[in-house]
């Protein structure tokens, strides 16, 4: 792999990674294109120590990207070699990308979630009364499955466990400084910063709870509910994206999964709102694993449902230039 045409493809399709989301916005990834192959890294002054202090948001951010990444290179015919190897203390990229061209078609569901890239937002309004089908949330199990993630779907006893620890979670987190001051920076960021949550993603008003579910607070924004839902019931599903165990390599493939997830969610018409405050505190992170059984942890929680049918349509936040991500050596 040493010809312009491949080096520019890696290009391109790093271009379109860079719409995949991120805890805060913050964007955690960097890339480096070499003579033959694409190296993905983490950017250390994005990680979230207070907020992520075990860095399975920075992980799960990079994952997003790299999945982002493939489906990029797969929708213009190439097949991607993509060798896993997170050891950043070492210096080495957590993953390492070679390209050749494929000798298959593109499959549709590639060309859907290519296409959706750049509908997908996370939506954190009501939801509508519609509840979500099974046979829609087992569409997006089967979308994580070949990245090692399982969706564990939360209704009844399970879901209101989860809900409780939801809570549980938000207070605990808002009486740490350190969290505090990360919500703060990542909210409030200086025109043309290309990252962070402006206030356009965030809900005018107090902390939105809809049913039993408490979401992460932000600083109030600007983002109203739809019109004349107030009375609303939201039947949106909860999930819990699964990991074969928590080596950093694994959680770096189950971000992998919550993108495959999130994007063939967008294509099904769905909403979607990525929680991970609730396993960011080791006590409410223990009850998820009782709730989803021992031997596989959770992740992710995910907020899915349908949005009101007169929804305004999310602009899209905002993301850094090729240039400020993506550096090249010969
Ligand atoms: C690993 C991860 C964790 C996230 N956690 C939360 C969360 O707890 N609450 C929330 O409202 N959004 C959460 N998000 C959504 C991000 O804030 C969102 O992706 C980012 O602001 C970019 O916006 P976009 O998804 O609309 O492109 C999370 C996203 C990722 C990838």
């Amino acid at each position: 792999m040493e010809t312009v045409t491949e080096r520019r493809a890696l290009r391109e399709a790093v271009a379109r990674a860079l719409r995949a989301p991120s805890e805060h916005n913050a964007q955690p990834w960097r890339w480096v294109l070499g003579p033959d192959h694409l190296d993905l890294h983490v950017d250390p002054g994005r990680r979230l120590p207070f907020t992520d202090e075990r860095g399975h948001g920075v992980l799960l951010g990079c994952g997003c990207a790299l999945h982002h990444l493939r489906v990029a290179l797969a929708v213009r015919g190439w097949d991607a070699d993509v060798r896993h190897q997170p050891d950043e203390r070492g210096g080495r990229p957590l993953a390492r990308v070679r390209i050749h061209p494929s000798t298959r078609e593109v499959d549709p569901r590639t060309r859907r979630h290519a296409a959706a890239i750049e509908h997908r937002r996370t939506d954190r309004r009501r939801f509508s009364a519609r509840s979500v089908p099974t046979d829609v949330l087992e569409a997006l199990d089967d979308a994580a499955r070949p990245f090692d993630g399982v969706l564990h779907l939360a209704f009844g006893g399970d879901r209101a466990m989860v809900a409780e620890a939801m809570r549980e979670a938000a207070e605990r987190q808002r009486e740490n400084v350190g969290y505090a001051a990360e919500l703060q920076r990542w909210t409030h960021r200086y025109a043309g910063a290309g990252d962070g949550i402006p206030a356009g993603a965030r809900l005018e008003g107090p902390p939105p709870s809809y049913r039993d579910l408490v979401l992460r607070w932000f600083p109030s924004g600007t983002l109203r509910q739809p019109r004349g839902t107030a009375d609303h019931r939201d039947e949106s599903a909860l999930a819990i994206l699964t990991a074969v165990d928590e080596h950093p390599v694994s959680v770096l493939r189950a971000g992998e999964a919550l993108s495959a997830v999130l994007l063939e969610a967008t294509v099904q018409g769905l909403g979607t709102t990525p929680i991970t405050q609730v396993l960011e505190v080791p006590e409410t992170r223990a009850r998820l694993r009782n709730v989803v059984g021992a031997h596989r942890p959770p992740v992710v929680a995910l907020r899915l449902g349908w949005p009101e049918p007169f929804s305004e349509p999310l602009p899209a936040t905002p993301r850094r230039s090729l240039e400020q991500v993506l550096s090249e050596v010969d």
